[in-house]
């Protein structure tokens, strides 16, 4: 068979099947009244969502184009959870009045609520609400966001969430029913969570809610090496939500987003060119840093290599080679390789673990989106074909012949 053309990415469905499965087992043991929310900005290809929904999960969203993409892919209002700073209060009205979950994230949302409530008075709106908390107190040098401060929902330190519970109280045909604590953190570890879950219980009891659900948001790990899966993380959480919270009356929401996809999902390059410049040996590739690492922050790369030809111990050991990307961007070199056989055209690299924040991130830059085929009992389907000109151009109102 002749082999695909590439720049492609490959989702393994019998993986990410397992993964899915592997979720579902560890929180049904530990906490059984439970709701998967699937992180949208993850990775929202259609495809994926749609392998999501089928699965029962609800579409995560945090803006008004991510609500209007579930609403396209066949997401009712009523399955939706909404979050995030920037949501607009057409679709912020629209999933509260169908029953969806709505997590408050801001002053500027208590007020549409507000009117909301005002306009709808026969009508019980219940809400969730998010709380921003010094989780780095209580995993020191373990969150994304160190000892500033987090930018997301109503501080409880402050004494902002309090204020903000006092505004909802007022507004008779308003309950608030559920507490949002999603922190993003370096280690995603088990630690981490049980703090969320401790951080839940203080509040509840703190300030008295009668909660019908707690979400903890997304962040686990899932497919790495070494480090925690699913089922490390829900015993303990149930463990700590026990001293406040039972599975009969309130449900634990969670929102995976990478530890779904990234183990299932490889991005197939290959070399096309190699130059020496100065003592340099560079490895032109036609994957770029941008299909993968659009946030540049990666410094190394879970990856194999295909030899174009199958006899390798033929070819030099090279000190040092930088496999770059086909951008004009110099900064687009993607991992340095040391020590290995030569590089040479048609050689194929497959870097793994690729499947978060990569398709989502990816810019229209150079290149158009690759295309991404799914993976099952070993056959390959497409699922997205390569964007081509035709594909860039359809929201234009500019007409070439004008
Ligand atoms: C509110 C919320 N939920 C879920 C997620 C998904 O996180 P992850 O992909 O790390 O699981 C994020 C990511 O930042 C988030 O902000």
């Amino acid at each position: 068979m002749e082999a695909l053309q590439t720049p492609y990415f490959v989702i393994d469905e019998d993986i990410l099947s397992g993964y899915y499965q592997m979720l579902t087992d560890s929180l049904k043991r530990s906490w059984d009244n439970y709701l998967i929310g699937y992180s949208f900005k993850t990775n929202s290809l259609p495809w994926l969502v749609s392998f999501m929904k089928k699965n029962g999960a609800f579409a995560e969203v945090v803006s008004e184009d991510e609500y209007l993409l579930a609403r396209y892919l066949g997401y009712d209002n009523s399955e939706i959870i909404y979050n995030g700073p920037y949501k607009s209060k057409t679709s912020f009205c629209s999933v509260l009045l169908s029953g969806g979950y709505v997590n408050l994230d801001s002053r500027m949302e208590i007020e549409w609520l507000a009117d909301l409530a005002a306009e709808h008075p026969t009508q019980t709106f219940s809400v969730g609400i998010r709380a921003n908390f010094d989780l780095e107190k209580m995993c020191p040098g373990e969150t994304t966001m160190g000892e500033v401060s987090g930018r997301f929902g109503f501080c409880y330190e402050t004494g902002k969430f309090a204020e903000a519970l006092r505004t909802l109280k007022q507004l008779s045909n308003v309950s608030v029913v559920g507490l949002h604590l999603h922190s993003s953190s370096k280690s995603r570890s088990v630690g981490i969570f049980r703090s969320i879950a401790q951080m839940a219980c203080r509040i509840a009891e703190e300030y008295q809610l009668t909660l019908s659900y707690v979400d903890l948001g997304g962040g686990y790990c899932g497919g790495m090496e070494g480090r925690p899966e699913y089922p490390d993380y829900f015993p303990v959480v149930a463990e700590e939500l026990s001293h406040y919270f039972s599975p009969a009356k309130t449900r634990l929401i969670v929102e995976p987003g990478i530890s779904l996809i990234s183990k299932c999902t490889t991005f197939v390059t290959s070399v096309f060119d190699t130059r020496d410049i100065k003592g340099s040996r560079y490895v032109m590739t036609d994957g770029s840093r941008f299909n993968i690492d659009a946030t540049m922050i990666k410094t190394d790369h879970l990856f194999h290599v295909e030899y174009a030809a199958h006899d390798i111990t033929k070819r030099p050991v090279r000190e040092q080679q930088i496999i770059s990307g086909y951008t004009c961007m110099e900064c687009d070199r993607i991992f340095l390789s040391k020590y290995q056989p030569e590089y040479i055209p048609g050689d194929r690299i497959i870097y793994e673990n690729v499947g978060g924040y990569t398709m989502s991130l990816n810019p229209l830059f150079i290149q158009y989106f690759p295309p991404v085929y799914r993976k099952k009992d070993g056959e390959l389907t497409q699922v997205r074909r390569k964007w081509t000109p035709e594909d860039y151009v359809r929201g234009s109102l500019f007409h070439v012949n004008d």
